[in-house]
């Protein structure tokens, strides 16, 4: 496996064509737009210089890394020599399906079709190709060049030799794999969600206020940070799409996001990446101060 394509330049998408470079790949970077491209190539240079500077990476394994990565707006042309596409374009149904599509059509037929989806169905994704058996979950974490984890999830239809090289891959990336089914919100988010969202509800209950939250389960729990920070950094417009395909995928109450987060996502308070969520952040400032809707 030597050609990778990343479909989708923006948060997640930089992060894995960072890594697979690194790593020796050749990536080919797609985006619809060529603006988000820039600010993508532009964000793997700071965090190479970042690694070089902490010596985690030599300036020849910086300079090859951004030697690999080469951009396009065209995905037909993009992965026509595509070993492994990884797609990581926007958390939305019908922007995946269209992009599988079109996969399904441009790629070659031994290539296997990965999706970084947090939660939508694999086998949904899958369901619009002719081939199910090469389309697989690779799920990385945020930020994706620091986190070991990959959640690699089989679709209903998912071959096991795909699986098998997905799991190699993922070792060859320095990454832990770890492999579960396709059930909403497959483990990692199956489990972290509704701990978010009940984070929510104490705030929107008044159990407590959001530093005595996350204080709760940074000291209490060990958690390197807490859940309305953590909601914050993932974005809360992913948390309540997430909670969405979980609450209509068991179509279980108890997975109803909280009105709060419902509110918040209408009002574009999304988190770090507004400047506004349950935190307000100033760029260039790593103070954590409490958005003044919440503050006591
Ligand atoms: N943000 C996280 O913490 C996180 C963690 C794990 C997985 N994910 C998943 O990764 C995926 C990407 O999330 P993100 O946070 O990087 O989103 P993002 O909004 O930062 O980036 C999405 C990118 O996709 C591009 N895009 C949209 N439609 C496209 C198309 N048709 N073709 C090509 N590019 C297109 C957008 O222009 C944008 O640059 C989602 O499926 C998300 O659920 C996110």
């Amino acid at each position: 496996m030597k050609n990778v394509c990343v479909i989708g330049a923006g948060t997640m998408g930089n992060g894995i064509a960072h890594v697979f470079a690194q790593c020796g790949y050749a990536v080919s970077l797609i985006d619809v737009s060529q603006d988000q491209l820039n600010k993508a190539i532009d964000t793997i240079g700071k965090n190479l210089d970042r690694q070089v500077s902490k010596g985690a990476i030599s300036l020849e394994i910086k300079e090859s890394a951004l030697r690999n990565i080469s951009t396009n707006t065209s995905l037909a042309a993009a992965v026509k020599n595509a070993d492994l596409i990884v797609e990581a374009a926007s958390e939305n149904l019908a922007v995946k399906l269209d992009i599988f599509r079109q996969l399904d059509e441009n790629a070659p037929t031994g290539c296997i079709l990965a999706t970084n989806t947090s939660s939508i169905s694999i086998t949904k994704i899958a369901s619009v190709t002719s081939g199910p058996e090469r389309v697989i979950g690779m799920h990385f974490m945020n930020p994706v060049p620091v986190m070991k984890l990959v959640e690699i999830i089989n679709g209903y239809s998912t071959a096991k030799e795909v699986t098998e090289t997905i799991i190699d891959l993922t070792r060859k990336l320095g990454k832990i794999p770890c492999v579960v089914n396709d059930y909403p919100g497959f483990i990692a988010n199956r489990i972290l969600m509704p701990m978010i969202n009940e984070a929510i509800y104490s705030l929107y209950e008044g159990v407590a206020a959001v530093e005595e939250i996350d204080t709760v389960m940074k000291l209490g729990m060990a958690h390197p940070m807490g859940p309305l920070q953590l909601a914050d950094f993932i974005g809360l417009d992913v948390c309540l799409s997430i909670l969405n395909v979980l609450h209509e995928g068991f179509r279980n109450p108890k997975y109803a996001p909280c009105p709060l987060l419902v509110n918040m996502v209408t009002a574009k308070k999304l988190g770090a990446k507004t400047g506004e969520g349950f935190y307000s952040y100033t760029p260039g400032s790593k103070d954590l101060v409490v958005s003044k809707r919440f503050s006591k």
